[in-house]
């Protein structure tokens, strides 16, 4: 990794939490001031040990004054240090806090496109993991070694003061050591990264495990479960070990390099006392400096290495928080529809395969038209388009005149109510999931849309009525009320366009044709889109349907007619006729 682009990852990260500078001022005060106590004293000890071996008179009242002015700066020293340490731990909350935060509402602002085609685990590792070592590894160890630089800086001049010569010997081993940390940190780089990507392996696997745990189970695949998590498990071990072997060994290699220096400079420093070139206390001093810059030096490699391992996680939270949002086109403001929603020539394609070809058609405010057609044939692929998840490869989508990447995104998809194919529904009660879509609605609205979604018919039979916990997406109701929870939080919502996307397939049909016809009685003046691959009650009430084929309209018409011809809305609809009856 260069220089340069280290450097712009911490400037990134500095800017990510300028809202702090005031407190940062008050820490790197706190941090020069123990630096400099923690070297400082020591020259009272080289006072105190020149004035017991000097012939000096009145040696008490030297010792008490030496001694008092040495404790009174410790003192200093441990109050400074407390406020620096506590700081930095205030600090890192405050900023961790900011990061997840930053973090989240830019995940829900990039587009749904990203969370289609990235694993959600791995985002869930960035989200939770990645902002933990982004906050806990490079803020602390960060103040740290600029406390211990600062130690070193103060410590190496005070010791050069009493004997510049032994002084000298640190510097080529400070050259040494830098070197070797520079050879080194690609290769941790490298590990960590390894370490990483195992992580989000087991993971992944992990949230597999519990979110398919009704085919695990059914299929009777626990073991083989268990021990496809276990061998991930046993990797990410392998890879935390294959990067803490490569640490410890190359760090402690450093410590012999240091231990044999020290006893270097205590020989020759004895050799200078003996020749007289140096006072015993000059020594005593010189052993303690030496000790304390040990720490920093070691320190100051260590921390090189964790760094490289932040820059791993770093990077993988940078790479979220500049993805590309939702392009909100703010240039039209519109909340209504009044007219014409017009489809005109979409071409769709997900990744390089096509899903909509040429799509040309027309829908009037107040119609009730049908999106019809075998599964996998473009349907639900459509709808999202027109809520913009996705934006098309060619052709446009019009409401009203405007197009609607022009319309800001909010104000789109407050004129489109959708009811999805496949709906979630939060951990909280029954009543907060169907108010999730209008928090403000009214008891009497909310009981119109219970009555229309056809759920008042299934809340007699839970224990707290509309007060009943549902658990995480709604494991404890079945595929049919939960989507009728899910129409109910959408009328609530009352929007101009309905969309309900095979959003009565788990309904049987007599429940189906009350629903719709009481959704259609509400709507009369709206406009409601039906997709549906079965066909229900739904297609006789239509003013238009279109047929989908592989990506195309290949039929248009009502029911009268396209029911009359040889069509394959006809083979669809027999073929329905004939397994229901
Ligand atoms: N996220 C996706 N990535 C890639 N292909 C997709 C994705 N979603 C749907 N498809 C494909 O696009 C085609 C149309 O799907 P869809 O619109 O869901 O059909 P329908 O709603 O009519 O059943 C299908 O072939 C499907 O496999
Ligand atoms: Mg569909």
């Amino acid at each position: 990794m260069s220089s340069s682009s280290t450097l712009s990852k911490v400037l990134k990260i500095f800017k990510l939490c300028r809202e702090f500078w005031g407190k940062a001022i008050v820490l790197a005060i706190t941090l020069v001031l123990t630096s400099f106590l923690s070297a400082y004293p020591i020259k009272y000890i080289e006072k105190i040990i020149n004035i017991a071996t000097s012939s000096a008179q009145d040696k008490v009242k030297a010792f008490f004054l030496a001694g008092c002015v040495y404790l009174l700066l410790h003192v200093l020293n441990i109050i400074f240090r407390a406020l620096f340490e506590y700081l930095n731990v205030y600090l890192e909350t405050q900023i961790g806090h900011k990061i997840r935060i930053e973090l989240f509402s830019k995940l829900q602002k990039i587009p749904y496109r990203v969370y289609v085609e990235n694993n959600t685990s791995d985002l869930m590792v960035r989200l939770i993991e990645d902002s933990k070592i982004t906050v806990s590894g490079m803020l602390k160890p960060l103040t740290f070694i600029i406390r211990d630089i600062l130690i070193f800086i103060f410590g190496f001049y005070y010791m050069s003061r009493i004997d510049l010569q032994i002084t000298l010997i640190m510097v080529p081993i400070g050259i040494v050591l830098s070197l070797q940390a520079i050879k080194t940190g690609p290769k941790i780089n490298k590990l960590a990264e390894d370490e990483r990507q195992a992580n989000s392996l087991l993971w992944g696997k992990f949230s597999e495990g519990i979110k398919g745990i009704k085919e695990i189970k059914s299929y009777c695949q626990e073991k083989r479960f268990s021990e496809e998590v276990s061998k991930k498990s046993i990797n990410m071990n392998k890879k935390i070990l294959s990067l803490q072997k490569f640490v410890i060994i190359t760090s402690n290699i450093n410590s012999a390099f240091f231990m044999g220096i020290i006893a270097f400079i205590m020989i020759f420093g004895g050799y200078k006392v003996s020749i007289g070139t140096l006072s015993i206390g000059g020594l005593t001093a010189i052993m303690m400096y030496n000790g304390l810059l040990i720490d920093p030096m070691i320190n100051f490699f260590s921390f090189y290495q964790q760094m490289q391992q932040v820059f791993v996680s770093s990077d993988k939270i940078f790479s979220i928080l500049e993805e590309k949002e939702e392009n909100s086109g703010e240039i039209h403001y519109k909340y209504t529809f009044e007219n014409k929603l017009e489809i005109k020539e979409l071409t769709f394609k997900y990744n390089d395969k096509i899903a909509l070809k040429n799509i040309s058609l027309n829908i009037f405010k107040g119609e009730k038209v049908a999106f019809v057609g075998y599964s996998g044939s473009g349907k639900s692929t459509l709808c999202k388009l027109l809520i913009r998840f996705y934006e098309p490869d060619k052709g446009q989508i019009i409401i009203d005149g405007y197009d609607i990447k022009n319309i800001s995104l909010n104000n789109l998809r407050k004129i489109f109510g959708i009811v999805f194919q496949d709906t979630f529904l939060f951990t909280g009660t029954l009543r907060e999931n169907i108010l999730f879509s209008n928090p403000q609605a009214t008891e009497e609205e909310l009981n119109e849309a219970l009555r229309i979604a056809g759920v008042d018919s299934f809340l007699e039979k839970l224990p707290f009525g509309l007060d009943t916990p549902v658990g995480e997406n709604g494991f404890n109701l079945s595929g049919g009320e939960r989507q009728r929870v899910s129409i109910a939080r959408t009328i609530l919502r009352n929007p101009d366009i309905i969309i309900l996307d095979e959003s009565t397939s788990s309904l049987d049909p007599i429940t189906t044709s009350k629903v719709i016809k009481r959704i259609v009685k509400k709507y009369e003046n709206r406009t409601i889109i039906f997709t549906a691959h079965k066909l229900t009650t739904i297609s006789k009430l239509c003013d238009k349907i279109y047929v989908f084929k592989d990506g195309e309209i290949v039929e248009e018409g009502i029911h009268d007619e396209l029911i009359n011809r040889d069509t394959l809305y006809r083979k669809i609809y027999n073929a329905q006729f004939l397994k229901s009856s």
